[in-house]
């Protein structure tokens, strides 16, 4: 497949911020900032809070625009007695498309290992859903060399062959740790190399078709100003956006900066 018609795709992780009168208000500017161009050539995936998301789907999903709701987390496990957690079925029900499943975020505070991410992705996949797998390395592990192990592991634990063998859809994000929230961005090439990396695992772990039609996005300090650099390497299509997708401006810059 030609890269060129990989979807490409921002999306805006809001992670822990904004009331919902906030978010609604954030909402509201940036629907009229996505014009029919962005809108036909760029996929935007909004991810505010859960408790936001009935609210904002019920006020903007109607309206013309291309934005599509994604949930920041779900359970490893269908249902039950798991005080707190919201199951993947929950989230599909109110129209969230995409969950992601494996944030750096997660990994660190909540201790989320690999294999409960391919738990969390199985459920996605039995909902109906598309997660958006996380994975990077930290400053120290790219320090002592060991970036491609620690992402090849990542993939090789966190990913289930369910997805290949009935070719269901995945978005994977690569998210340096030491990139995110840190205001140090990766290098276009850095960020080329590992993107890379991860699609020649495609290649050799689900099929050349899968590792050609999966979209690979970029995530840490990603700004308006160094948007379009590091989106326009190969591999890279498209972005994981934290802080910089909580002004709509910012956010709308970077999804035009996604426009091939
Ligand atoms: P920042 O863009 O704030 O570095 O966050 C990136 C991120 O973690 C998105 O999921």
């Amino acid at each position: 497949m030609n890269p060129e018609m990989r979807t490409r795709i921002v999306a805006g992780n809001w992670k822990m911020n904004t009331t919902p009168e906030e978010g609604k208000k954030l909402v509201s500017e940036m629907i009229p900032m996505i014009d029919d161009e962005i809108r036909g050539a760029v996929h935007a995936i909004l991810i505010p809070p859960i408790l936001h998301l009935s609210g904002l789907m019920s006020l903007f999903s109607n309206r013309k625009q291309s934005l599509s709701w994604g949930a920041q987390d779900c359970s490893a496990h269908s249902k039950g007695a798991y005080t707190g957690e919201i199951s993947a079925e929950m989230l599909l029900s109110v129209g969230v498309s995409y969950i992601l499943v494996g944030h750096s975020e997660r990994r660190a505070y909540h201790n989320e290992t690999n294999t409960l991410c391919r738990d969390k992705i199985l459920r996605i996949i039995e909902a109906g859903g598309c997660p958006i797998y996380c994975v990077g390395e930290t400053l120290q592990e790219r320090e002592e060399d060991r970036v491609t192990p620690v992402i090849e592991q990542q993939l090789n634990e966190g990913l289930p062959e369910l997805l290949w063998e009935k070719s269901l859809p995945l978005i994977i994000a690569y998210e340096p740790v030491w990139a995110i929230g840190t205001g140090k961005t990766a290098s276009p090439h850095q960020a080329s190399e590992v993107h890379g990396l991860i699609r020649h695992w495609l290649k050799t772990h689900a099929s050349d078709q899968i590792a050609d039609s999966t979209s690979i996005l970029y995530g840490g300090s990603v700004k308006a100003e160094n948007a379009a650099e590091l989106f326009n390497m190969p591999d890279v299509d498209g972005g994981l956006i934290g802080g910089a997708s909580l002004q709509s401006r910012s956010f709308v810059e970077i999804v035009k900066a996604c426009v091939r």
